[in-house]
């Protein structure tokens, strides 16, 4: 590869960025979909977050007001004394520095060149990565150099260290327990209310013998080794970890020190070569080449790669995080992000990987059904926030405000009820691309049937216009909380119901067995759906789809232009109370309609005429935003506003746009910018027997190319600009 083609698979950081730290953790995040390990340092600094996050793992600390993703003890640990000096990047002098994130093979590097303060010259290369092959195996590598005159004294000092909290020092174990047994480290604990157990095993391998001291703390084994190297000389120290926890064995500490054992004697370069190859494959499905535009290319694929590190590989009972396992925005909690967002790629290029995430969905239909019977309904309710039980786990109030210290109530948990069908949508996509009447029937039209059954439990009838509504909704645009008909969740349930009913047909016709078992299951009313699929009240206002009701008569006009440049949201600007009565909208809400159903909705004139009414006003207060607004943009004709709202989505996170990736990557605006790509500029569409594309290419876009599996059959597609 020339260099000219390795920039667009690396993400470097050179010279060193001190007061960046948080932003590059989360950008330079490696993972496996297991595991998620934020890049920070080996050596640890004061304001750095070292984060390790398990899939899955979550606790709900007795005293906080929802379950979280745990911090895992801290691997990294690494720290190295040369003569006594400890090597920091704060400290002496960095005489050279390159980071570099190598997203095709999904490998972190480090280079540096460090003076130490008594001006010892240390050459130092770092990398890291987390296996995509065997996701339970983790593994470290320093090279050790040093330059200077003389023999030098070095000591590595290496922990699993457990004292690592969550944000707000949130302590989840209800115990650790270290041991360290000369060059082997051994941590497990429990947490303390959901009761997973969780064990690491660590090993570290020298090519230089010398001395071993334990260097344990309280929850934290870790031990040193000190030898010699004279000028020039190198050293090579290889850290492999094991993580396992009862989410994927009975024997957590048994399967961690066996999964331990394997590794080593399979050896840091086999497991490389391994990893690299399984992201080899990876990439073979899910890259998008781009010619003709570096910038798109990279970015283009750093949302890929993101997507990637945080798919589950074989669990199907943990989703993807709307901040993956990159950090702890949102706690890990999985939203509509995933079904809408994420997974259209997956079912496109990996549907395997798409199935998983709709089967998590699926074991979580029992708590669907609780929150519905909780709330005086019927079916499946599925939760606006999402963990490992699948009950709702919105936060009913934010953290206070850090200046006025107030607090507002989240209604988002009790209103944003669109997202059943969201996960219908997901469900149907999947069947519709894939093909896979099987797993539908033993499972996707379940999903179908009861999310449609709880709609015809909640939608409201009013006689005097004879048409059903849904009062008290909270659409994409969470600016106007508990509005009436939102007409993009009541456009949704009509499509949805409509859609139950031809699956109940098809199901009859096709596999009658499977339709009884679903009706003495289920509570189907077709007559009913239908009723509510043909008078759900879709309201058109002044020629376009009113958002909700009254957005046009009782909302303020609002000039959102003046306030450019802006990086805060327009809530945080102008406060919670206000931001509701002004007609300003936080993210793509009609124009996700738009996405979604495109020419069900309406002509070409209708299309444009409800573009022009919202875009203005749009201020993409959520990162799901504009890769949303330049797939419409491209579908629309409207190449430049389209080209320019999707480099913004697709850098969004490398250039920390929202200055606020230290919690985490954006993870739906990256499975968004993928779909902006493949529906919008290319125009791909796939019907049940056809796919057609519809290309509206930038202009200097020379070539796109890529794959997609429909109904089981691989399809390369390629695009030429003329
Ligand atoms: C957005 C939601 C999204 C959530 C998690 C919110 O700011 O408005 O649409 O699901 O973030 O990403």
């Amino acid at each position: 590869m020339n260099s000219y083609e390795l920039r667009q698979w690396q993400i470097k950081e050179a010279p060193f960025r001190p007061f960046d730290l948080a932003h590059t953790e989360t950008i330079l995040t490696i993972g496996n979909g297991l595991v998620g390990v934020r890049g920070s340092f080996e050596e640890g600094y004061p304001t750095d977050s070292p984060t390790t996050l398990l899939a899955g793992i979550f606790n709900h600390k007795a005293g906080t007001l929802v379950p979280e993703l745990v911090s895992m003890p801290n691997w990294l640990s690494l720290t190295i004394h040369v003569n006594g000096e400890a090597f920091r990047l704060d400290q002496g002098r960095i005489l050279g520095y390159e980071r570099v994130l190598n997203m095709k093979t999904g490998i972190l590097t480090r280079g540096v060149l460090w003076l130490s303060p008594n001006r010892t010259i240390l050459r130092l290369a770092f990398e890291r990565f987390t296996s995509l092959a065997n996701p339970h195996i983790l593994a470290l590598r320093v090279l050790i150099q040093p330059l200077s005159e003389g023999q030098h004294q070095l000591r590595m000092t290496s922990a699993l260290d457990g004292r690592i909290l969550n944000p707000g020092n949130v302590d989840h174990w209800a115990n650790l327990h270290g041991e360290v047994s000369q060059d082997q480290l051994f941590i497990n604990g429990t947490t303390d209310q959901s009761g997973y157990h969780v064990a690491m095993a660590a090993q570290l391998l020298s090519t230089h013998s010398g001395e071993w001291a334990d260097e344990s703390n309280p929850r934290c084994p870790a031990h040193s080794l000190t030898f010699q190297l004279n000028q020039n000389e190198k050293a090579t120290i290889t850290k492999l970890v094991s993580i396992h926890s009862s989410r994927d064995t009975d024997d957590p500490i048994t399967a961690a020190r066996t999964t331990l054992e394997q590794a080593v004697e399979v050896g840091y370069d086999k497991l490389k070569l391994d990893h690299e190859s399984a992201w080899y494959d990876y990439w073979d499905q899910m890259d998008i080449v781009i010619e003709g535009d570096e910038v798109a290319q990279r970015a283009v694929r750093f949302c890929t790669y993101h997507l990637l590190i945080a798919t589950p590989q074989y669990d199907e009972r943990v989703s993807i995080a709307a901040k993956s396992l990159s950090g702890f925005g949102y706690k890990g909690h999985v939203f509509w992000d995933t079904e809408f967002f994420m997974l259209p790629p997956l079912t496109l290029a990996m549907p395997e990987a798409a199935r998983r995430l709709l089967m998590y969905r699926y074991h979580n239909l029992d708590g669907a059904r609780k929150k519905a019977r909780a709330n005086g309904y019927e079916g499946a309710m599925f939760p606006w926030e999402s963990t490992d039980t699948g009950e709702e786990t919105t936060p009913q109030w934010t953290d206070p405000h850090p200046v006025t210290g107030e607090r507002i109530r989240i209604w988002t948990g009790d209103n944003e009820q669109h997202i059943s069908s969201d996960i219908a949508y997901a469900v149907l996509q999947f069947w519709q691309w894939t093909g896979d009447d099987a797993w539908f029937v033993q499972y996707g039209a379940e999903i179908v049937l009861d999310t449609a059954v709880f709609w015809a439990s909640r939608a409201e009838y009013n006689a005097e216009y004879d048409r059903y509504e849904l009062r008290q909704q909270i659409g994409p645009d969470e600016y106007h909380e508990n509005v009436d008909n939102s007409v993009f969740t009541n456009r949704l349930v009509a499509w949805h119901m409509q859609q139950a009913l031809n699956v109940l047909d098809w199901l009859h016709q096709n596999h009658p067995q499977a339709a009884q078992r679903l009706e003495a299951q289920l509570n189907i009313q077709p007559q009913k759906w239908q009723d509510i699929a043909q008078k759900m009240w879709i309201n058109v206002n002044q020629g376009v789809l009113e958002q909700f009701e009254g957005f046009f008569d009782r909302l303020q006009p609002f000039n959102l232009y003046d306030y450019t440049p802006r990086t805060a949201n327009m809530d945080w600007i102008l406060g919670h109370e206000k931001t509701q009565r002004v007609r300003v909208i936080k993210q793509a809400d009609v124009v996700m309609l738009m996405a979604i159903l495109w020419d069900e909705l309406g002509d070409h004139d209708f299309l444009m005429r409800n573009w022009e009414t919202y875009y203005p006003v749009v201020d993409h207060g959520s990162s799901l935003s504009p890769s949303i607004h330049a797939w419409v943009a491209a579908r629309l004709g409207l190449l430049r506003e389209a080209y320019d709202l999707f480099i913004y989505a697709a850098t969004i996170d490398l250039e920390d746009h929202k200055g606020n990736v230290r919690d985490g990557i954006h993870a739906a605006c990256c499975g968004g910018v993928w779909q902006a790509v493949v529906f919008g500029f290319c125009g791909l569409k796939l019907r049940d027997n056809e796919i057609t594309l519809d290309p509206m290419l930038p202009k200097h876009w020379r070539r796109v190319a890529f794959k997609v599996v429909h109904q089981g059959r691989i399809i390369p597609i390629e695009i030429t600009n003329t």
